[in-house]
């Protein structure tokens, strides 16, 4: 039939003018035909809507609506890499290769595209599922959101069934574009390339992916030996010929002179590539001689990132702010002129106290050079001396707090200064967003800014006027339509019967985390009975030592603590440990118990202090950096020297995710 043949070869023919365009970078036919001959196509499918295929041309714009993401097992894990900072790292890198291979090494570098991992499954040739990394061991597949970037082919020139594995992106000019766009749609901009990336992936509507050009790279098979390749390089080159997108800047590297002089290359000419790299990945060409070296649990030995040093930018600091905390700790914070660091624009950084200040003679007007700590922090590393004039004058401390006009004093032994004033409403105002946060009393919908919004127009003043709200009010907060306002008093209600050690943390006594709360409620069971215990009682508990005995003790004399127990006590709010019995707690629930843990990298859906208290809820005690004592490093995205350590030592890492289970149900209990 004349209409079908027309189709196939329409098929075909789109499939090699998206090749020309979108991989090879080599068009050669205007637009308008591609425009043209979709548009024969699409005419044609709306004849015969059977004779539609996942793999269609037309297929790419999106349009499905996801109800979720399935989970995906991969069967061969998607393992990171181990990272590098500097010469002496990579010629670590190679002495150990080279003990374990000998001389004769060739080592292949390639660009750190910085995107996000993605694993592309062909059956027979065909494009049958995509995923994203996850955890390594179980992603989540964003096959139609995939399908949309134009780079990924829907079929490979040879029917081979194979897993490719590669970086999907966001070239520069598509995010600016993006977030000027968005800017103008009052929607929030994305932080960078990365996220943009990452964001549009996640989208359960797939015609969002295919609006934001997403492009991709392919740098691996799960398995090349299945290819009948001896080098990388050379299983690199066959991806090519099937028509898949590899980076052209590969170079085969004989030393570590050559892979130095590739790293100086890029370093100094990453700006001008159209897409965001963040270091140079380099790996050992012969197969044979990866599969001598071998994986450690999470990385292989014959592959290491060199990442770029963190980027160091000059800008005007143009004043210094302080702010209160919950504890009335004043933390100095610099406001700067707002500029690009590493992929982010930085306009605050935190100066921590007063002595850093003055270490570092740091003065306002002063031009400061900044950089992004473990590329995530934005911290002032030093002043730049010549451009300082007589107009910057040293840093005085204010010797009174800003919100409250009350002295400032500093406690014997701490460098903070502290507001003491309990009724100083920046305490306050940090104490109610505490006391809603997730691991405390896990009031959702009602986030910071809401928080704030209901402090400032005074409907509440104390944690207590959370649960005497009325809808009324609500509403006539910006951006609180009925609907919101609904299910911000449902779950208010919900967090009414927290078990007790959530109303014990949320209450913000001095010293008492989020493990001790829950051992104190686990322990006494009632609010009463803890109220009542004294000095002598609570340090009979396990992991109560005097200094925390004594805050709760002075925290139960004050009459306001009176008050306000009373006020929750009429608002319904539970004050029962509602958990198992201290007997009854299954050991595995205190999976970290008396170990030491790491935190590393940028958490994505928690809050720092959140995961630190989830851990110490879980046993665990959270130190600041790795060694052989270390039980597991909880890494999040970006993780740099901390990571690098552990797979090093060979400690167990954990995602975000995998810590994120173990978040307490309901009841406060642990999975
Ligand atoms: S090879 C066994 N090559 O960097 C690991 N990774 O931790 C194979 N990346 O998760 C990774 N560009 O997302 C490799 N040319 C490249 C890469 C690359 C970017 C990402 C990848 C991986 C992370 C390394």
């Amino acid at each position: 039939m004349a209409e079908r043949k027309r189709y196939e070869e329409l098929k075909k023919q789109l499939e090699q003018l998206s090749y020309e365009y979108y991989v090879a970078d080599n068009p050669t036919a205007p637009d308008s035909l591609y425009d043209q001959l979709l548009h024969e196509l699409i005419g044609l499918e709306e004849k015969h809507p059977d004779w539609i295929t996942p793999d269609s041309p037309s297929q790419r714009v999106g349009g499905e609506v996801l109800a979720g993401f399935q989970k995906v097992a991969h069967e061969t894990p998607m393992l990171s890499l181990g990272n590098a900072f500097n010469e002496g790292d990579l010629a670590d890198f190679d002495r150990r290769v080279r003990d374990k291979v000998g001389d004769d090494v060739a080592y292949m570098c390639e660009l750190k595209i910085d995107g996000l991992a993605v694993s592309l499954q062909y059956e027979v040739g065909k494009y049958k599922r995509g995923a994203t990394r996850g955890d390594g061991t179980v992603g989540e597949d964003i096959t139609s959101n995939l399908r949309t970037i134009r780079s990924i082919p829907m079929n490979l020139q040879e029917p081979f069934t194979i897993e490719v594995r590669g970086e999907a992106f966001m070239p520069k000019q598509s995010f600016q574009n993006l977030n000027i766009k968005r800017e103008e749609e009052g929607l929030e901009v994305f932080a960078n390339p990365r996220n943009a990336a990452a964001g549009s992936l996640r989208q359960l509507d797939t015609k969002i992916a295919a609006s934001r050009n997403l492009d991709i790279f392919l740098y691996a098979v799960a398995d090349f030996g299945e290819m009948g390749v001896a080098t990388h390089s050379e299983g690199l080159a066959r991806l090519e010929k099937l028509g898949l997108k590899v980076n052209k800047e590969r170079r085969l590297c004989n030393s570590l002179e050559e892979i130095y002089a590739y790293i100086e290359e890029w370093t100094a000419g990453r700006q001008d590539l159209a897409y965001d790299i963040d270091g140079i990945v380099i790996k050992v060409d012969s197969l044979e001689q990866q599969a001598t070296l071998g994986f450690t649990a999470k990385s292989p030995r014959w592959s290491i990132a060199y990442k770029f040093p963190a980027e160091e930018v000059a800008t005007k600091l143009l004043d210094i702010e302080l702010n209160i905390g919950r504890t009335g700790v004043v933390t100095p914070t610099a406001v700067l002129e707002p500029v690009r660091v590493a992929g982010t624009t930085v306009g605050r950084a935190s100066l921590h106290n007063e002595d850093l200040i003055h270490e570092r003679d740091i003065r306002i007007g002063d031009t400061v050079l900044i950089k992004k700590a473990g590329d995530i922090i934005p911290e002032v590393i030093r002043v730049v001396e010549e451009d300082r004039t007589e107009a910057q004058q040293p840093y005085q401390m204010p010797t009174h707090c800003p919100t409250c006009e009350s002295e400032l004093v500093r406690l014997e032994g701490e460098v903070a200064l502290r507001c003491i004033n309990p009724k100083c409403p920046a305490q306050l105002k940090e104490g109610l967003i505490h006391f809603v946060s997730r691991t405390a009393m896990n009031i959702d919908g009602l986030g910071e800014k809401v928080v704030v919004q209901l402090f400032e127009q005074k409907l509440i003043t104390d944690v207590a006027d959370l649960f005497f709200l009325s809808g009324e009010k609500l509403v006539e907060l910006e951006r609180m339509g009925e609907k919101s306002v609904q299910n911000l008093l449902a779950s208010i209600d919900k967090s009414r019967s927290n078990s007790l050690e959530r109303l014990l943390f949320g209450l913000g006594i001095r010293h008492v985390g989020a493990k001790a709360a829950k051992v104190l409620a686990q322990h006494f069971e009632t609010m009463d009975a803890l109220r009542k215990a004294d000095q002598e009682a609570l340090i009979e508990v396990p992991d109560i030592g005097e200094k925390m005995a004594d805050s709760i003790v002075a925290y139960f004399e004050n009459e306001e603590v009176h008050d306000l127990l009373a006020k929750l006590e009429k608002a319904g709010v539970n004050m029962i440990y509602t958990g198992p019995k201290l007997e009854a707690i299954p050991e595995e629930a205190l999976v970290f118990a008396g170990q030491k843990i790491v935190l590393t990298g940028k958490l994505e859906h928690m809050k720092r202090e959140d995961a630190k208290a989830l851990i110490e809820s879980l046993g665990g005690n959270v130190t600041g950096s790795v060694s052989k004592n270390t039980a597991v490093v909880v890494a999040g995205s970006d993780a740099g020297s901390k990571l690098a350590k552990a797979e090093e030592l060979g400690i167990p890492v954990w995602s975000e995710q995998k810590l994120m289970e173990y978040l307490p149900n309901e009841g406060g209990q642990n999975k």
